[in-house]
Parts: structure tokens; C-alpha cells; sequence
């Protein structure tokens, strides 16, 4: 199969091409009549009059009606393709919309914010939400689709190129709905396999952060496996530091940003439902090292 991408692509060429060959028509019409009628050739009298031109009505009415039922035919196919009909999915994932960020499921592994796929791999990801109405939409990668809660929708997702692609909840889903960007990330068969293994691992234990976290009210939204730490509100943090931004989006991520980022969430993501911790500095230091080890 093309990607669904392509295929909107394809469709959005042949309907411009359509549109842009009426509009060349219309406008050929309206300045021939302006030079044919011009007032210079104005005749005295009242103009001719043309009523009840039977052939003139149905080739006015049987034009539309025939050039909208090609672009609905030809809606219809590219629908049935970019959902991917007639082809499996190599994989499904799991993706969850939450105000603002995006979870993502393999099988039991858990992340978040960035999606990683295989190259030119046919992916489903099962869509839905856990509170209001999200859309999930990477432009380069094919259509929107509504996360709903208590629904699952399915997209269809196919890259022809390895790299990064960026996305955006594309539905208002309250003050944060702006940052609530995706990065989806296309590897190779390879690449994405050491990948999965990666973050299906437990995170490396031990340590005064860890501590730090584990006796902090981090624990009641956040999960690092490998800890007792197993709140499921927030993003899982068991690979955090594998990914590029914090916060879906709104800082890069290093151990500075991480702890700018822990020291006031508000500043950065002002209601953001991640609270203000009032945490000592060298508590704060111990607890961005930490998290900007679990890659
Ligand atoms: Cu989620 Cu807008």
C-alpha cells in the first residue's frame, strides 16, 4: 500500500487540478463577455433575452452533478486505502490521548509522547481517551483522527523515509491543548527493535534520586518499572530520558531542562495537572540526575 499520506496527496492534486481547470473556464468566459459587451459596442434597445434553453439547463445541471460524483468515487477509494483496507497491520499500538500528552502501548510497554515505528511497516494504532476529545494528527504521516473516550478509533500509519515527524493534537481539549505535540520517530526493522527491547526493560535502580522519588508524591501519577513507584495518571518514566522533549513538547530534554522543569511545571506548562513539589536543591539536583539517567 501507498502511504496515507500519498494517497491524500494524489487526491488533493487530481481535485486542484479540477477546480483550478473550472476556475480557467469561469474566468475565460466572464472577460470575453466584458470585451464582447463592452459600452463601445453598446447597441441602443433593450439586450436579447435567452429563457427556457432546455439543452443549456441540463448541461449546466449534468456537469456538476458528473465532475462531484468523480471526486466522491474517487474520495470513496482513497478512503478505503489510507484505512488500509485489503492489507494487515505489521503491528498495533496502543495510543491514549490524556490532557496534554500522548500515551503509547506495546503490548505492556509503556511510553509517552513519542511514537517509534518501523520503516515502511503498515502500523495500526487503536486510538482513544482517557478524559476529553484529542485528535491525533501527523501531517506528513496521514489524516487526523479523534481520540474519543469510552471509543476506539483506528489509523493507519505507513512511512516510506526513516526520520522524525512532528505532530499535534489537533482537537481544543483544554489550555494546554497547544502543547500537546507528537514526535513520531521511523526507524529501521533493527533500530526499532533494540528500541522496543530497551524500553520493555526495567530501569536501572538505586541511588539517592531514586529516593528522592520514591518517597515524593511523584509516585501517586508516575511509573518507573523496576520501582514500586506505579501511578498511572502521568507519563511512565521508566525510559524518560531516551526521549527528546519534556512535557510533550514545551522544553528539550537534559538535566538542566528536567530540573528547571521539576523545580515549577506551571512555569512552563502553566495548568499543566503536574503540581508545583516543593523540593530542597540538592533534593531537585538528585532528582533531575536520575531521571536524566533512566535512558
Ligand atoms: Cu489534546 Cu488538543
Amino acid at each position: 500500500m501507498r502511504p496515507p499520506a500519498e494517497a491524500i496527496g494524489t487526491l488533493a492534486l487530481i481535485v486542484g487540478v479540477i477546480a483550478f481547470l473550472i476556475f480557467v473556464g469561469v474566468e475565460a468566459a466572464l472577460v470575453y463577455a466584458i470585451w464582447r459587451y463592452r459600452a463601445t459596442r453598446h447597441v441602443a434597445g433593450e439586450p436579447a433575452t435567452f429563457e427556457r434553453n432546455q439543452r443549456l439547463e441540463i448541461a449546466w445541471t449534468a456537469a456538476p452533478a458528473l465532475i462531484l460524483a468523480v471526486v466522491f468515487v474517487l474520495t470513496l477509494g482513497t478512503m478505503a486505502e489510507i484505512n488500509g483496507a485489503g492489507v494487515a497491520p505489521a503491528m498495533r499500538i496502543a495510543a491514549t490521548g490524556h490532557q496534554w500528552w500522548w500515551e503509547f502501548r506495546y503490548g505492556g510497554t509503556k511510553t509517552a509522547n513519542e511514537l517509534h515505528i518501523p520503516v515502511d511497516t503498515p502500523v495500526d494504532l487503536d486510538l482513544t481517551s482517557v478524559d476529553v476529545i484529542h485528535s491525533f494528527w501527523v501531517p506528513e504521516l496521514g489524516p487526523k483522527m479523534d481520540m474519543l473516550p469510552g471509543t476506539t478509533n483506528h489509523l493507519r500509519l505507513l512511512a516510506r523515509r526513516a526520520g522524525s515527524y512532528d505532530g499535534q493534537c489537533a482537537e481544543f481539549c483544554g489550555v494546554e491543548h497547544a502543547w500537546m505535540r507528537i514526535r513520531v520517530v521511523v526507524q529501521s526493522q533493527a533500530e526499532f527493535d533494540s528500541w522496543l527491547a530497551a524500553q520493555a526493560s526495567p530501569a536501572a535502580t538505586g541511588g539517592d534520586g531514586e529516593r528522592v522519588f520514591l518517597s515524593s508524591i511523584c509516585v501517586s501519577c508516575h511509573a518507573i518499572r523496576g520501582t514500586t513507584a506505579a501511578g498511572t495518571a502521568g507519563p511512565d518514566l521508566t525510559h524518560v530520558a531516551s526521549r527528546a522533549t519534556i512535557g510533550a513538547g514545551v522544553l528539550p530534554n537534559d538535566i538542566a531542562h528536567m530540573r528547571a522543569w521539576l523545580a515549577d511545571p506551571q512555569r512552563f506548562k502553566p495548568g499543566s495537572l503536574m503540581p508545583r513539589v516543593p523540593l530542597a536543591d540538592a533534593d531537585l539536583d538528585a532528582l533531575a540526575a536520575y531521571l536524566g539517567s533512566l535512558r
